[in-house]
Formats: structure tokens, C-alpha cells, sequence
């Protein structure tokens, strides 16, 4: 009887889009998206259905920050380890990423949207890099939400990347280390002129980081659900955002 209404509560939120209005939301959400593969397994489906479904989701995600009012939004949506999957899978990821860009676009750039990649995009297969491109010139003016999508993305290259981009300005003599400061240092990141991230969001339950984000999360605050991917709902988002306004920040100071 207990384990029902524990796995009734986990899978129906309470927490309504009013709840969350009344503070202030969190100006940048970033997304583990997982579990895919496992809603998949449980359906019976192969692991592309599961991304499929996962797309789905994502289009609704960035809706309902859309209607939130949320600023900036980063999504994970393939890792720098992620190649070592099969390459069937590679495949299937790729073509749902131009699938989406091609059904998307007109929409979201009516909404606002901004999209931005951030990882190594020149790595991906040439059609690929010609639809993100095209996506990012296409949107570069809008405002109203920035969409960052993490493809062939790892934290630790690009803290690497940084490093090896400032290492030639001060070999070419362009910049004195004295004066190398965190401002310069996270000007040289992908994410140059993006704020943190206030909240991290992952689904599936597992309980790590995953090569994310890693200096831009110093102080990000963490929510996991169970929840895979495929079945998160704007209730899910609503939830995550309400604990993570009940939370006290303070960025090493006190209180
Ligand atoms: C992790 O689930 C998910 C991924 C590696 C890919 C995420 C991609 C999408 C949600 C597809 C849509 C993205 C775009 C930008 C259109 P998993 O496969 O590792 O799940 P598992 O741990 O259950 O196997």
C-alpha cells in the first residue's frame, strides 16, 4: 500500500505552473535527458524509439520554458563518450537531430528561440553540421529563449579547449598570464556570455554529473526524479523549479 501512493506521488506532481510564479523562477535550467533507453526496453521498443519519444519530450520541455518565461535552457543531448555506442544508435541520434531541426525551426523560431550549440560540432557528419548552422543563423536574432543543445559535448574538453585557446594568446603574446582572471577564463568556454546554470534537472535516476557543465556547475543546484526521460511532464519541470525556489543559496557566504 505504501510503495502505491509513493509511486503515485513520484509519477503525479501536485506542484501547478501558479505555484511556481509567485518566486523567482531560476533564470537557466540545464537537462540530463536519460532513460531513454530503459522506457524503451520496458515498451518492448528499440533504443531509437526511446530517443524518438525523448524528442517529444524535449519539444514539450522547451515549450513549457517558453511559457514560464525561462531565458536559457541547455540540453545534453550526446556526450563526447557517446560515440562508443553503437554505431546504429550514433545514426539514429544524428537523424532525429535533423528530423527536429527540420519540423522545429519555423516554430521555434516564431517563438523566439534561440539555438545555440555548444561541444565539438565539427566532428559530426557533414549534413548534420550544415542543418545546425543553417538553425543557429537562422534564430541568431531572437531572445526570448536561448536553447543551448550539448552535442559531442564533454566538460572536461572544454575546460581543455579553453585552456589550449588561451595558452596560444599568450604564446603570440596577446594576453600576460597575470592577467588570465576567471572572466577571461569563461570567455574561452562554449558557453561565453551564457550564465550559469541555476538548476540542473536529471531524469532516469542516476545520480551524477556525466561530464556536464563541469565549471559552469560550481554552485548549480541538483534535482533527480526516477523519471525517465520519455514520461517527463511539464508537471515534472513545475516540481523541480518549486523545490529548487525552497532551497537557500549562498554561494559559500552565509546566509
Ligand atoms: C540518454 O538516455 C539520452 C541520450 C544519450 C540522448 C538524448 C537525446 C534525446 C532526448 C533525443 C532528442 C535530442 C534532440 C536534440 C533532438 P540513454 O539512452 O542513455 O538511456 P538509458 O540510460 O536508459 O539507456
Amino acid at each position: 500500500m505504501l510503495s502505491f501512493f509513493k509511486r503515485f506521488f513520484k509519477q503525479k506532481p501536485l506542484i501547478t505552473k501558479q505555484d511556481i510564479l509567485k518566486v523567482s523562477l531560476p533564470p537557466h535550467i540545464g537537462i540530463i535527458m536519460d532513460g531513454n533507453g530503459r522506457w524503451a526496453r520496458r515498451k518492448g521498443l528499440p533504443r531509437a524509439a526511446g530517443h524518438r519519444a525523448g524528442a517529444e519530450t524535449l519539444r514539450t520541455v522547451v515549450e513549457t520554458c517558453i511559457d514560464l518565461g525561462i531565458p536559457y535552457l541547455t540540453v545534453y543531448a550526446f556526450s563526447t563518450e557517446n560515440w562508443k555506442r553503437p554505431e546504429e544508435e550514433v545514426n539514429a541520434l544524428m537523424e532525429l537531430l535533423v528530423e527536429y531541426i527540420d519540423k522545429e525551426l519555423f516554430k521555434l523560431k516564431e517563438n523566439g528561440v534561440k539555438i545555440k550549440t555548444i561541444g565539438n560540432i565539427s566532428e559530426l557528419p557533414a549534413h548534420v553540421i550544415s542543418r545546425i548552422n543553417n538553425a543557429e543563423l537562422e534564430t541568431a536574432q531572437n531572445e526570448r529563449l536561448v536553447l543551448q543543445i550539448a552535442l559531442n559535448y564533454g566538460g572536461r574538453k572544454e575546460i581543455l579547449d579553453a585552456v589550449k585557446n588561451i595558452s596560444q594568446k599568450v604564446a603570440a603574446g596577446n594576453l600576460q598570464p597575470d592577467n588570465i582572471n576567471l572572466q577571461t577564463f569563461e570567455e574561452h568556454l562554449y558557453t561565453a556570455g551564457v550564465p550559469d546554470p541555476d538548476l540542473f534537472i536529471r531524469t532516469a535516476g542516476e545520480l551524477r554529473l556525466s561530464n556536464f557543465l563541469l565549471w559552469q556547475s560550481a554552485y548549480t543546484e541538483l534535482w533527480f526524479t526516477e523519471v525517465f526521460w520519455p514520461d517527463f511532464q511539464p508537471e515534472h519541470l513545475y516540481q523541480a523549479i518549486y523545490d529548487f525556489q525552497k532551497r537557500q543559496r549562498r554561494f559559500g557566504g552565509l546566509k
